[in-house]
Parts: structure tokens; C-alpha cells; sequence
């Protein structure tokens, strides 16, 4: 047993889906949130700036004592999961746990992916699923708009305006004949309602966030790490509290009844 927090991250509040997961399958676990809202969007850095801010976020978490360390962003586990070689405590990232979700998911052999501009240029989920199976055909797709519509609050499945930006995207995959799509950023699951009425009942969503949960579920049962009893959950980013708490709300679809802090994350 071990009662230390499960430590999350992200370049901003997308890692919160990846939150709600873990409270679903974990409910008895305490959690330590750092979001990088003072320099989001990670997907469209260079892959050195993004090492960089990923080894400073893990810097920050490890500096909180927690039992493990989770990449709730899709965009640090493509390209950045190197920044936390070295460390001595269990690391989870969302690419391989949702490439494996999808890999087994899949019955016709095509998967499409969908993820920031730096996810997709490092195929680093089309290399982990063929990797699994080499008979996938993996299709990916940048969505570069679906992280600020989200970030400002535009998610309503039937906004024309919403469904445009959706269809235009993920028109790409029309002739792909795909029953799986990956949406490799931690953003998306919020515009799942739209992304489903789009893509249609025969396609399967990957949340990576879920995928993410039950492999950090399966490490802490593994390793007898579970909580015995519940501590406080503490939220932490490096811009406005106010923002997170407004924005936050959308995408956890509930009010928040935690406190946010505002650190120094040049200082890790
Ligand atoms: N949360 C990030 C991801 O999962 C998207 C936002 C960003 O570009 O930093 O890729």
C-alpha cells in the first residue's frame, strides 16, 4: 500500500480528461495536477523546447513526493518521453496504453489517429501500433483547431460552426474505410460527441486518457501501490488561477470544489 498522490501533467487543462479517468478507475487515489497554462500550446514547439518544459513539469511533480508520474498530454508522450529517463519512480505516458487499446479494438486493420502538429510529425503512435501489428494501416491527421476551440469553450455537438471545424478535419478519413480513431490529444474527448457524429456509429474513439488510468490502475495493483485511504488532490499551473478554474469546469464537466495555485515552473 502507499497513500502518495498519483502525479499528472500537461502543457495545460487537456490533462484534466485524462483526471476524470483516473477518478473513475481509481476513485481512492489522491492527485498532485500540474498544467503549463503559462506556456500551452506544447503542439507546435520544437521537440527540444518540449523536453525541456516535460522535464521541468516532472521536476516539479517529483518535488511533491508522488508514487508515480503520468503524461497526461498526448503531445509530451509523443515526443518527449525520454524526459523522464532516470527516474525512480513508475512512468506512464498515453501513447503506448492507447495504441494497445486500439490495436486490439480494431477488426477491419485501419486505425486513424488524431493529434497536435508535433504528435502526428513523430508518428509516434503509428510507430507503436505497427510495432504491435505490422499489418495495421495506421492514418493520422493534425487537428491544429480543436485545442483552442476547446481552451475557449466552443464544444456544443450541435454548434454548426463546431461540426464545420470537425468535418473539415476528419474529412480526411472518408475513403479509409477506418473502424478505430485515436484522438491522441488530451483536448479531444471533450469534442467526442461531435467527433462520433461525424464519424459515424461503425467507429470506435480511443480516449487516451482511459487507456492512460487503467495502465496506471494495473501498475499500482501490480506493485502493491494502491491507496488505503483518500488524501487531498492539489492543482498547481503557471499562469492565472482564474482561467484554469473557468476552463477546468468545461472540461471536467463539473464544478470544482479544489484549490488552484499559481508556481514557478522556470524553477524546476
Ligand atoms: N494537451 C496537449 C496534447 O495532448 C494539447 C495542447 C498543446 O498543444 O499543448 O497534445
Amino acid at each position: 500500500m502507499n497513500n502518495g498522490s498519483i502525479g499528472a501533467f500537461d502543457s495545460g487543462l487537456g490533462g484534466l480528461t485524462v483526471v476524470s479517468q483516473i477518478h473513475k478507475y481509481l476513485p481512492d487515489e489522491s492527485i498532485v495536477y500540474f498544467g503549463d497554462t503559462g506556456r500551452v500550446p506544447y503542439g507546435s514547439r520544437s521537440n527540444e523546447t518540449i523536453i525541456r518544459y516535460a522535464k521541468q513539469d516532472i521536476n516539479f511533480l517529483k518535488s511533491k513526493d508522488v508514487k508515480i508520474i503520468v503524461a497526461a498530454c498526448g503531445t509530451v508522450s509523443s515526443v518527449a518521453s525520454n524526459a523522464a529517463n532516470g527516474l525512480d519512480i513508475p512512468f506512464v505516458e498515453v501513447v503506448t496504453p492507447a495504441s494497445e487499446m486500439a490495436a486490439k479494438t480494431t477488426k477491419n486493420g485501419n486505425i486513424g489517429v488524431i493529434g497536435t502538429a508535433a504528435t502526428v510529425a513523430s508518428h509516434a503512435y503509428k510507430n507503436r501500433i505497427i510495432g504491435i501489428d505490422k499489418d495495421i494501416q495506421v492514418f493520422e491527421q493534425a487537428c491544429s483547431l480543436f485545442v483552442p476551440f476547446v481552451e475557449s469553450g466552443f464544444i456544443d455537438p450541435n454548434d454548426p460552426l463546431v461540426e464545420g471545424i470537425v468535418r473539415r478535419y476528419l474529412d480526411v478519413f472518408t475513403d479509409k474505410n477506418i473502424d478505430t480513431l485515436i484522438l491522441g490529444c488530451t483536448h479531444y474527448p471533450i469534442l467526442s460527441p461531435i467527433i462520433k457524429k461525424v464519424m459515424g456509429e461503425g467507429v470506435t474513439l480511443i480516449n487516451t486518457g482511459e487507456a492512460a488510468a487503467l495502465k496506471v490502475k494495473e501498475i499500482l495493483t501490480n506493485g502493491d501501490m494502491l491507496a488505503e485511504k483518500k488524501g487531498e488532490s492539489h492543482f498547481f499551473v503557471s499562469d492565472t488561477t482564474q482561467t484554469f478554474m473557468q476552463t477546468s469546469e468545461i472540461l471536467l464537466g463539473k464544478s470544482l470544489d479544489f484549490d488552484v495555485q499559481k508556481i514557478d515552473i522556470e524553477k524546476y
